[in-house]
């Protein structure tokens, strides 16, 4: 079903844009964690994209992307008013969440719009939130100001030191995790590099850890088998079973190898969209 685009926001210009989309049916289930799929035209690819929000009342979700090749980029075309050809969803299972104590959001890059659903239910359901955001410098920084509204701590890093710690999300993890004994679990959202690293980083200290994984999906629904991965030496279907796993068993390196499997066939598409859309195409 057709979905209107009621608002659209560049964040990072070219690179990365905030959609509020009207989806009623979507909304008023919408759980964090959950993601939709959608076709932006007929003969479109099917992408995943997390649901960053989702206002019941108002009836709609809202979605942030980066532009990371054709059907990003043909995303990226639209405006508010436009309209995304189909959006399923709610889809994959929505986050755990049960009142813990301190509960730290690791966000990194486009992660962090995801990140702020999960953070904003845990915030909800009476946790002690601590944002931990990173991104290489304070003009790609996401959700700062969103964040801020409701988490009592957002630590920054940025790779320049820009804004806040110079360096990475997991420096401020680890510091957290050595003086505060009260943390109960750490959640990633982010590039798989950020993600294995937290893990990394929590594994001496056995704290839980959740991580949301964004292996390649097709249907969204467990037939096609193109989102599985390895954890804890199981094969696990990351459109049903996910998009949420235990951080310590997840193979990332299977992950990492998987989603670099299309790369030259990606690169093709893209570079034959970039002609046609000069050529006047779509
Ligand atoms: C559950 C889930 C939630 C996601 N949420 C977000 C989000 O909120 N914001 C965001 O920017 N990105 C998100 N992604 C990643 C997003 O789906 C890909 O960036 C997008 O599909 C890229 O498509 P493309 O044609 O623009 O790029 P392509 O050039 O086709 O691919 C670029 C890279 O994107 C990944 N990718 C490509 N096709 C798919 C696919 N069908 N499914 C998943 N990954 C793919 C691969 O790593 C690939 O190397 C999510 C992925 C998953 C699985
Ligand atoms: S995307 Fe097809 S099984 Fe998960």
């Amino acid at each position: 079903m057709p979905c209107k685009i009621l608002e659209k926001e560049r964040l990072i210009p070219g690179q990365t844009s905030k959609l509020v989309i009207d989806a009623p049916h979507i909304a008023k289930k919408a759980q964090p964690g959950n993601f939709v799929i959608l076709r932006v035209c007929e003969k479109g690819e099917r992408i995943p994209l997390t649901i960053a929000d989702a206002d019941p009342e108002r009836g709609t979700i809202t979605i942030v992307y980066l532009v990371m090749g054709k059907s990003t980029a043909l995303l990226e075309t639209l405006d508010a008013g436009d309209s995304i050809l189909d959006l399923c969803g709610p889809l994959g299972k929505p986050t755990h969440i049960e009142k813990a104590g301190t509960v730290i959001c690791v966000g990194g890059g486009t992660g962090i719009a995801a990140m702020h659903h999960i953070a904003k239910g845990h915030h909800k359901a009476g946790n002690h939130v601590v944002a931990v955001i990173g991104a290489r410098s304070k003009d790609l920084l996401l959700f700062y100001d969103e964040l801020s509204s409701f988490c009592p701590e957002v630590l920054v890093s940025t790779d320049d030191g820009s804004f806040g710690h110079k360096g990475l999300v997991t420096d401020l993890l680890r510091q957290r995790l050595e003086t505060d004994k009260t943390v109960s679990e750490v959640v990633a959202v982010g590039p798989v590099p950020m993600m294995a690293a937290v893990a990394k980083t929590t594994e001496p200290f056995g704290v839980k850890t959740t991580v949301s994984l964004n292996s390649i999906m097709v249907d969204g629904i467990g037939m096609c088998g193109a989102c599985r991965v390895s954890v804890g030496g199981e094969t696990r279907f990351a459109c049903v079973d996910g998009p949420e796993f235990d951080g310590h068993k997840v193979d990332f390196n299977e992950l990492r190898q998987r989603l670099a499997a299309f790369k030259p066939q990606e690169k093709a598409s893209y570079d034959h969209h970039c002609k046609c859309t000069c050529a006047g195409e779509k």
